[in-house]
């Protein structure tokens, strides 16, 4: 097998990144290790225990619990089976801000829960109260979202927590994306600002750590017992993970990851995709578009349909919202040389767009 995977180069719509180099080196080294059968991979188990204690540290939560799933839509759906556990309702449902993954869509469906899908605010966050409107005595979820994927925006976690726990029901985050940023910023999102139950934060996008390293949390062992189930064949007698066989590589190179960067590296780091999305919101606004101000590094603008195709035609992966605006995320491999290219490609095709068409006769 010969072929190469794509370069990083033109990549701005992803929310995965390239390894940081002592990610990448533990994920080989740790590539067959399976830590879903810690009796016989003990090693990779105890890695995994480093970086739920790493996880817990970045999440405000003092006696860590969780595991490595392989994404945030793993974590996700597992926040969502807790609560279904634990709902007392015949058929539990779920509130969450239409700004929420479509993993909780996936987690609907095999989970036979209602979605309660509530509208958003002027700042594309969480309207609370239409959260408290939906929640009833059949509510087992409420889902708040810090970073959410297409604006960046953080949801008002405490009131959200708050309101979850006036109706019995558990609350969950979706820091699947902001979880590595969002600990140098002002903003309430964790289990030491509000009373949450469980979070998505995972190490392989934001946390430079290889694919597949996603994070579950939860505030209290016992929540994972809901998860639970035998394992007869194995040395180990539970498993609360979604999948059985799992990458001892995501494990690794989570650890590796958050080992070497957490604090400073991801605070630089921040401050340079902060600086970014600033650079180019800005750039984009004089250049007379529309531009969601970047609160988050993750930049959404409004762009003519032809000059984002042109702009994917020249190699450009970019993305759109579901309401087509040009959603541009800055990940760690999004340099301001990057950035300044597209600003330049952006401006060839609207030279080429103004220039008024000479007709020969
Ligand atoms: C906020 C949020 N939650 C969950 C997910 C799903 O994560 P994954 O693709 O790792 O399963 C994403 C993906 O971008 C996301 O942005």
């Amino acid at each position: 097998m010969q072929r190469e995977p794509q370069a990083f180069d033109r990549v701005l719509s992803s929310m995965c990144t390239e390894p940081h180099p002592v990610a990448r080196e533990a994920a080989e080294r740790f590539l067959a290790t399976n830590p879903g059968d810690p009796g016989t991979y003990p090693t990779v188990a105890a890695l995994e225990d480093d970086a739920i204690a790493i996880l817990g540290e970045i999440a405000g939560l003092e006696d860590p619990a969780g595991y490595v799933a392989s994404g945030g839509t793993e974590a996700n759906i597992q926040a969502v089976r807790i609560a279904r556990e634990r709902a007392e309702a015949k058929r539990p449902n779920v509130v969450m801000p239409e700004s929420a993954h479509f993993s909780f869509q996936k987690a609907a469906d095999v989970l036979g829960v209602d979605l309660r899908i509530v509208p958003v605010d002027e700042q594309y966050r969480a309207d609370l109260e239409a959260v408290r409107a939906s929640v009833d005595s059949d509510t087992a979820l409420v889902v708040g979202v810090a970073g959410t994927t297409e604006y960046g925006r953080v949801d008002p976690i405490p009131a959200l927590a708050e309101i979850a726990h006036s109706a019995d029901a558990m609350c969950h985050v979706d820091a699947a994306w902001g979880g590595f940023v969002l600990p140098f910023t002002d903003y309430d999102w964790h289990f030491g600002h509000a009373d949450i139950d469980s979070m998505a934060i995972d190490p392989h996008k934001m946390g430079q750590a290889a694919v597949p390293a996603g994070g579950l949390l939860v505030r209290d062992e016992s929540l994972l017992d809901e998860l639970a189930v035998d394992t007869p064949y194995l040395e180990s007698t539970s498993q609360a993970t979604l999948t059985g066989t799992r990458s001892g590589a995501g494990v690794a190179s989570a650890v590796a990851a958050m080992e070497e960067l957490w604090p400073g590296g991801y605070r630089s780091q921040y401050a340079r995709s902060q600086n970014n999305a600033e650079w180019l919101a800005d750039a984009l606004e004089k250049r007379g578009y529309s531009v969601v101000d970047p609160t988050l590094p993750l930049v959404a603008a409004t762009l003519p349909r032809s000059t984002f195709d042109a702009l994917r035609a020249k190699g450009w992966r970019i993305s759109r919202t579901a309401t087509g605006e040009l959603r541009i995320v800055c990940m760690p491999h999004v340099t301001r040389e990057m950035l300044a290219s597209f600003i330049g490609d952006l401006d060839q095709l609207e030279v080429r767009a103004s220039v008024p068409v000479v007709s020969d006769d």
